[in-house]
């Protein structure tokens, strides 16, 4: 088989940090190839430099064995690379069918056809299985259709080359499955597929080829059927990641947190719990199942139609995320760069931000503490910088997740609430970040975790509670949990087994 991509010795540097350092990457036509790495390693510069969003320093890229020069978007575009970056780069204003054609308006005497373009995003939706409604304004989908419409436009392309940089990281189990048949789809055609992702089990099930990336250096290339996840992982972190789930036993002690009959508009109905001093309480769930609206209704970020909180014992009235905050619950959001973070400030000032109530001392911000924190919480979560005052738009995206949890690592709230933490997150810093939860279980704060992956909601949890549709499905202790049973649970088959929820108790 042809090579469709070819590139040589590509190096590229920013300010205080060698991205690239003489990599290449060869891509067969009609190939899946997936290029792995640890955060930071340089996965997401290779694309931008062969989707024409960077510059090369060094290095010669080949289409079908013919030297190109790729100075910008378009002409990335005209070589048949089409490119879904890992932001995204929607623009949350405009509608999904504006979206899918911007850039590119079917007009009519110089008018828009808007009837064109709602009929050709349709058809663009419905060939990735997808019910969106073109008219839809972008900023009010979720991050999975939001993740969808992004392909779409790509895929409205005459495209030889489909670069996807973690295209399932807020996608459902159901979705990615619905993802990866459009892949395969587009590779019977003969398009070759760029595949960055942080889940083995994907890279084994969809790619034929993997690429290692490690500091900014290749370290090699595989057929992916000549390793297995062992030698995978191994050859991306360089060392043994040998336990993934560090779990420790910490005393579990009184009720800290206790939300009763919250409801939340169409999306949770009527469901009850409670987490204790050093308990971590799992959510699970399909996405869409109502799971990140609960959580933040007890955060005071989503209003509750119905329910009553209380911390330790005494109900409390939460209505702002600034009063949940003050009353020491602490909420991780899942979409880091739509809650978690500011993008244009740096990292210290991003640190300083999330603890305003803590460094603000006699009204004046006590900017040593910021700087005292920051760097601890850079050495704590491994943030690949050169320095705390870089801007977090700079950062690698798992970078960046890294500081949207480091902000709360580093103090100590009565509840944590983490939605959705290690997306994003390399194997080898995800096996840290379970043990950073762990311990803070461990030093008495309330932990709950919202998460879609099932291993990871087994691995770190002491209880799980599941829902499906917004109402409660099941409650499982650590010593009975089964893989089987929470399935079940959330796709709301569950049998009698799982315990009444706390709350429906007779
Ligand atoms: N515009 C920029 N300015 C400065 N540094 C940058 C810029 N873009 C990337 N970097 C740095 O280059 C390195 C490689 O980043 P890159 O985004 O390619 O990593 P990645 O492999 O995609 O990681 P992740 O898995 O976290 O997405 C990181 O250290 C990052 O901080
Ligand atoms: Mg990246």
């Amino acid at each position: 088989m042809a090579d469709a991509l070819k590139m040589r010795g590509v190096s590229k540097r920013f300010p205080g940090v060698v991205a690239l350092d003489n990599v290449d990457l060869t891509v067969a036509e009609g190939e899946i190839h997936a290029i792995v790495g640890e955060n930071g390693a340089g996965k997401s510069t290779l694309m931008r430099i062969l989707s024409g969003a960077a510059r090369m320093d060094r290095g010669e890229i080949l289409i079908n064995d013919v030297a190109v020069e790729i100075g910008s978007s378009q002409q990335a575009i005209n070589l048949g690379i089409g490119t879904v970056y890992q932001n995204l780069n929607l623009i949350t204003d405009l509608t999904v069918a504006e979206n899918i054609y911007m850039n590119r308006f079917p007009g009519r005497g110089g008018l828009i056809d808007r009837r064109k373009i709602a009929d050709g995003a349709s058809q663009a939706l419905a060939e990735m299985n997808s019910d969106i409604a073109p008219s839809a304004r972008v900023g009010d989908l979720s991050v999975a259709d939001q993740q969808m419409v992004a392909i779409a436009r790509v895929l409205a392309y005459d495209i030889k080359i489909l670069i996807l940089d973690e295209p399932t990281s807020s996608l459902s189990k159901a979705e990615s499955e619905d993802l990866f048949r459009n892949m395969r789809r587009l590779k019977s055609l003969g398009v070759s597929i760029i595949f960055i992702s942080h889940h083995m089990d994907e890279i084994f099930s969809v790619t034929d080829a993997v690429t290692v990336l490690r500091d900014g250096r290749l370290v090699g290339r595989w057929r992916t059927d000549e390793l297995d996840e062992h030698a995978l992982v191994h050859h991306m972190v360089g060392r043994e990641v040998t336990e993934m789930f560090p779990k420790e036993v910490a005393a579990i002690g009184d009720v800290v947190l206790a939300a009763d009959h919250i409801s939340v508009d169409d999306l949770v109905h009527d469901v009850s719990f409670c987490v204790r001093k050093g308990e971590v309480l799992g959510i699970g769930g399909l996405v869409g199942a109502g799971r990140t609206e609960l959580v933040k209704s007890v955060f005071g970020a989503c209003p509750r139609r119905s329910g009553d909180i209380s911390l330790e014992g005494q109900p409390i009235d939460i209505r702002s995320p600034k009063q949940a905050v003050e009353a020491g619950i602490a909420f991780v959001p899942e979409d880091r760069r739509r809650e978690g973070l500011i993008t244009e400030f740096s990292i210290e000032d991003n640190i300083s931000l999330g603890s305003i109530w803590d460094l603000t001392r006699h009204f004046a911000v006590d900017f040593k503490a910021g700087a005292k924190l920051s760097e601890g919480m850079i050495q704590a979560m491994n943030v690949k910088t050169p320095s705390r005052k870089q801007l977090v738009k700079n950062l690698s995206g798992g970078n960046q997740q890294k500081v949207v949890l480091g902000k709360w690592f580093c103090r100590q709230p009565k509840v944590l609430i983490f939605d959705e933490p290690t997306r994003g997150i390399d194997v080898g810093a995800k096996a840290e970040i379970y043990r950073k939860i762990s311990d803070l279980a461990k030093s008495g704060v309330a932990v709950i975790i919202v998460s879609s992956e099932l291993p990871e909601l087994m691995g770190i949890s002491d209880r799980i509670i599941v829902l499906n549709k917004g109402r409660m499905t099941g409650e499982f202790m650590r010593s009975a949990f089964s893989a089987d049973q929470i399935m079940l649970a959330a796709t709301g088959k569950a049998g009698t087994e799982s315990p009444l929820p706390r709350g429906q108790q007779q």
